[in-house]
């Protein structure tokens, strides 16, 4: 978008700036990667370090918002309408084995809808952002989600809870019935990421469930303002409060909802 509004403006220089810690921090990774010590500590710090930087510089731009952040926790404002939900580092599995597919995940809520956000995967410069009614675009590109119309020729993105954690055996038996209904499952390992493939049109659709906000908030404005349709995966208005998404355009979201459903009920 060559004009970003004023709040853009502010949500791009600051994932822009935390990013440039991060990407180092995972250049450093790569090389901890084959020492015996293993790079988890380095990890959990670049992970803080990036978030210090966001809450740092979105205060200093809009003094008064409040904060949602998956490692510091909630941060109230005085301004009780407007709230930043941040996930400084989606993808930590990947980040950790040195597979460059993670990102830095900002939205920001204005009385409990989310208006604006940018995920960035600083390793392949992608940086994607949407805001309520100007559309979504990847760098300079206007995204557009998948024009698919049939699951049956789809390429679906998915996320596993793990074994022993709630969801996990729902997810087993929704995935089976995903996986005989459409020509690909992928599990890439950043929701937020997810779900900007989606808005990308990559993905034709995505579900995914216990997941926190900070990994879908930004994603549902990229998705919905690429012209897709985004809900919890009962299909339901409350992602955030539910923990589960899904996503798609409208055909392709109707369709792998009726796809879960029916495994859910055959389970
Ligand atoms: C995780 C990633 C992953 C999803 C997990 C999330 P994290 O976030 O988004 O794709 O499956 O449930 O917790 O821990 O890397 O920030
Ligand atoms: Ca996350
Ligand atoms: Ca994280």
């Amino acid at each position: 978008m060559s004009r970003h509004t004023p709040v853009m403006t502010v949500m791009v220089a600051a994932v822009r700036k935390a990013a440039r810690g991060l990407q180092r921090d995972f250049g450093e990774v790569e090389n901890l990667q084959v020492s015996m010590k293993g790079p988890g500590d380095f990890v959990s710090a670049a992970d803080k370090k990036a978030e210090k930087v966001l809450f740092e510089e979105l205060s200093k731009a809009r003094p008064g918002y409040g904060f949602l952040m998956e490692e510091s926790g909630v941060v109230e404002g005085a301004d009780k309408s407007h709230r930043w939900i941040i996930d400084p580092l989606d993808g930590t599995t990947n980040f950790l084995h040195g597979i460059p597919h993670f990102a830095i995940s900002l939205g920001l809520e204005r009385d409990g809808q989310m208006v604006a956000g940018v995920i960035y995967n600083p390793v392949t410069d992608e940086l994607y952002l949407a805001e309520k009614g100007q559309g979504a675009f990847l760098n300079d590109r206007r995204l557009r989600v998948s024009a698919r119309r049939d699951i049956t020729q789809c390429v679906i993105g998915c996320g596993i809870p793990h074994i022993g954690r709630p969801g996990h055996e729902e997810f087993i038996t929704e995935e089976r019935a995903v996986m005989l209904n459409c020509s690909g499952v992928r599990r890439m390992g950043a929701a937020s990421l997810d779900l900007a493939y989606v808005a990308a049109g990559r993905f034709d659709g995505f579900w995914e469930r216990a997941l926190a906000p900070w990994d879908m908030a930004a994603g549902i404005v990229l998705v919905r303002e690429a012209g897709g349709t985004v809900s919890n995966a009962q299909g339901g208005d409350d992602i955030l409060g539910s923990g589960s998404i899904m996503a798609g355009n409208e055909m392709i979201h109707a369709q792998l909802g009726k796809v879960l459903k029916a495994a859910r009920n055959a389970a």
